[in-house]
């Protein structure tokens, strides 16, 4: 058997690392994954199961801010995608400083360990938030756009994103920035708008939609995202940065009165209610670099992959139940037998 490189996802039992890694396997057969994940309310092994006796794959539990285990579950690897982080904004306005530990002194740790043992590659997963909010008629966002941050959230992820660049100018480590929008397919927590929405309508629950519903997102299918992380880990350029964005601007309103209609449930589901404070009202992203310099684009239109998204989540409502009622969090006990 030929030496495989070992890779280590970081947060790779939340959402989008759960798609990484799925593809990791299916389609990348040269790398060994390590997951490693806290298992906080967010990280979900039921999502695995399907591939956790992979021989290409190992789950380890620690936290990225814990110095001596991420240098012991680090060794040996050839490179980091690391996409651990604290991601919802309305628990980021609650309470800042998980945000602040996991998304910049975790960071800072992996970046140290990567230092200590030497890797090549260091794919830090950002946010088309750390650039603030658009107005209507501004062009999208650019790589070259300024930092300003709105939430608690953002501005953690922005701190962790200059902590890298220092990295790389610093000490001339082979780190590259991503920052996405917002994402949607498979195994995404309930408490993004999308995953949401479908629980709720589900259970003919009401849909909160905050303020006025006239903020705008731009869509990108997981699948895409991932498949964009991969071409940015192998092909991209150390030191730079490369959107990702999935050419999908809708404004949250007309997102939710279309997947109402896909489910087949009313538009009187809708609750309109107080909304987020520092609310961002426009992302659109310019993924131009990533296109023209290393030759991704999105392959799934949105009207498609929402639908994709749909009939998943109503396969697999054992996992929305799993999910909701706390028992994905017993996953791991039962299967590691911690
Ligand atoms: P998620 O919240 O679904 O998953 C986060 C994962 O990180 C979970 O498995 C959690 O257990 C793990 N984690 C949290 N704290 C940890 C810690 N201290 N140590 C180790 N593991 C820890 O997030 P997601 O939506 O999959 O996002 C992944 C990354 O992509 C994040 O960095 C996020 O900022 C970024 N991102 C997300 C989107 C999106 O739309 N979801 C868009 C752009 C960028
Ligand atoms: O842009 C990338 C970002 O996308 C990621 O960095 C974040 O990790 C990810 O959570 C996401 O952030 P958003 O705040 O845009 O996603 P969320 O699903 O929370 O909300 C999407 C929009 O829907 C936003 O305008 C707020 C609104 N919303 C959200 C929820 C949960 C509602 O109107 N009602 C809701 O109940």
């Amino acid at each position: 058997m030929k030496d495989l490189k070992k890779i280590l996802v970081t947060g790779g039992a939340g959402f989008i690392g759960v798609n990484l890694i799925k593809l990791i396997l299916r389609d990348y057969p040269d790398y060994h994954v390590i997951n490693f994940d806290a298992l906080t309310y967010a990280g979900n092994l039921v999502s695995l199961a399907d591939v956790e006796n992979n021989p290409r794959y190992t789950f380890i539990k620690g936290d990225v801010a814990n110095r001596e285990a991420v240098n012991n579950a680090i060794e040996g690897c050839w490179g980091v995608l690391h996409l651990a982080a604290e991601s919802h904004v309305d628990r980021s306005i609650l309470d800042a400083a998980p945000f602040l530990n996991t998304n910049v002194i975790g960071t800072m740790t992996i970046l140290d360990a990567m230092r200590k043992h030497n890797l090549k590659r260091y794919v830090q997963v950002s946010t088309d938030e750390v650039y603030g909010a658009l107005k209507p008629d501004d062009p999208e966002f650019s790589e070259t756009n300024r930092l300003l941050p709105n939430s608690p959230y953002s501005a953690s992820k922005a701190g962790a994103d200059l902590l890298v660049r220092s990295y790389f100018k610093t000490y001339d480590l082979p780190v590259i920035i991503t920052r996405c929008s917002n994402n949607y397919g498979p195994y995404q927590f309930p408490e993004k708008l999308i995953p949401l929405l479908i629980s709720n309508a589900l259970q003919d629950k009401p849909i909160p939609v905050y303020g006025d519903g006239c903020q705008i997102r731009d869509w990108l299918y997981v699948e895409d995202h991932c498949r964009a992380l991969m071409t940015v880990f192998e092909k991209g350029m150390p030191g730079e940065i490369y959107n990702i964005g999935g050419n999908n601007e809708i404004m949250n309103l007309d997102l939710v009165k279309t997947l109402l209609r896909q489910i087949g449930k009313p538009e009187s589901l809708i609750e309109s209610v107080k909304d987020r404070p520092g609310h961002d009202r426009r992302y659109a992203i310019n993924s131009s670099r990533i296109k023209n310099e290393l030759g991704w684009e999105p392959q799934y239109k949105l009207e498609d992959a929402m639908q994709k998204t749909v009939a998943w989540y109503l396969e697999n409502d054992d996992w929305i139940d799993s999910v909701i009622s706390g028992d994905y969090m017993e996953y791991y006990n039962k299967q590691y037998g911690e």
